[in-house]
């Protein structure tokens, strides 16, 4: 069925200008009839911020942005989906164009600027599945002309408390000037401290939500440390590393696109967002665990994620190039891993390269 649709889906929306062609599936997975998700074999389930994944495969923000399908992607085989960015008041984003296909190097840039339909219209969404199963995580951020961004994440905490499985503070998007400086030290320690404070708050109603700290994977190393000293001295329950890139690499093909502003991701993020994954788990020291983000677009890819210190993995670019197949194709490959290595979970592997990993040269 999964396979029938991505042979017919693929080639009609590769013809449409890359944002209708999102706009079309989103659509289509809201119409379409789809069986429940088959259960996942026992071996790929994940324990972690205290919630259990069915698998490890995660849909990563900006796909679902509105929480429009996130049951869709579940039934897909997902095992989590993160909606959002959401931020307290809709926003259009920047001017269109704002996303483009390097195919050739089977990447993605996008500068879309945080368009979303604002925290009432996705709550409502969120709210009408309260009742439910599937991990759905709510991806938040700032308005772009926010005078206090702070408290446009502290609102929100209060906002989804109650139907977030966990939040991912994203202080990590190009897209909206000046949201990155949120990462440096002095200002992440006030925002992380508010964030905490409000979720913690919130907590007797709205019940535990982890939250989960975003990062760039363009932060330097002095960077990083302050980043997850801070996150570790404010407790937060994971992070997710990371979001897409401002660098370009060299040997990019599509060298016309390659001049678009934005972020970058899929294939060309590989090597640098599975390094600073690695530089990261060495820093966290197991204090919480690791989302592995950029370039997943195979089983082997989300192994090395793995390996890299990733205890989960999310995937967006992987999804324009491969379809939908590609989440049940990355299962099958971590089910023969397991065998392989005769292990009954992924546990064992989380890690066990990333030490190794830091001593490379820097990826180019
Ligand atoms: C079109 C597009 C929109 C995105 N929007 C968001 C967003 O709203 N919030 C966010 O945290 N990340 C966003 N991302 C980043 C992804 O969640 C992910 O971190 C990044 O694309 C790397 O993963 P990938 O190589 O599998 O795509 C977006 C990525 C793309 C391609």
């Amino acid at each position: 069925m999964i396979g029938i649709f991505d042979r017919l889906s693929r080639p009609f929306l590769w013809a449409f200008d890359p944002e209708d062609a999102h706009h079309l599936a989103i659509k289509a997975l809201r119409l379409m009839p789809l069986p429940g998700a088959a259960s996942d074999p026992k071996e790929l389930g994940v324990r972690a911020f205290g919630l259990n994944f069915p698998n490890p495969v995660g849909l990563a923000a900006g796909f679902d942005k509105n929480a429009e399908v996130p049951d869709a992607l579940l039934r897909l085989g997902f095992g989590f989906v993160e909606v959002g960015t959401v931020t307290p008041r809709a926003q259009a984003g920047n001017p269109r164009p704002r996303l483009f296909r390097l195919e050739a190097d089977q990447g993605v840039i996008n500068r879309l600027g945080f368009n979303n339909a604002g925290a009432d219209d996705v709550l409502a969404r969120l709210a009408a599945r309260a009742s439910r199963s599937g991990i759905v995580g709510v991806n938040i951020g700032a308005n772009r002309d926010s005078a206090d961004r702070t408290q446009d994440y502290v609102r929100l905490i209060e906002t989804f408390a109650a139907v977030a499985s966990y939040f991912t503070v994203n202080v990590s998007s190009p897209n909206t000037p000046g949201l990155r400086d949120l990462q440096q030290a002095q200002a992440l320690d006030d925002l992380l401290g508010r964030v905490i404070e409000a979720r913690d708050r919130v907590q007797p109603l709205a019940g535990p939500t982890p939250v989960l700290l975003k990062i760039a994977p363009d932060l330097t190393l002095a960077d990083l440390d302050d980043a997850v000293g801070v996150a570790r001295k404010r407790r937060v329950d994971g992070m997710i590393v990371g979001n897409t890139t401002i660098a370009r690499p060299t040997w990019l093909r599509e060298r016309d696109k390659a001049r678009e502003t934005g972020g970058l991701s899929g294939r060309p993020l590989f090597k640098l967002s599975t390094r600073m994954l690695a530089e990261t788990y060495v820093r966290a020291e197991g204090a919480f665990p690791l989302i592995g983000v950029g370039g997943v677009d195979s089983g082997a890819t989300a192994i090395a994620k793995i390996k890299a210190g990733a205890t989960l993995v999310q995937l967006y670019s992987g999804l324009v190039y491969r379809g939908i197949g590609l989440v049940g194709q990355i299962k099958t490959e971590l089910v023969a891993a397991l065998g392989r290595g005769n292990r009954t979970s992924l546990d064992a592997m989380v890690g066990v390269d990333a030490a190794d990993m830091t001593a490379e040269a820097w990826p180019a």
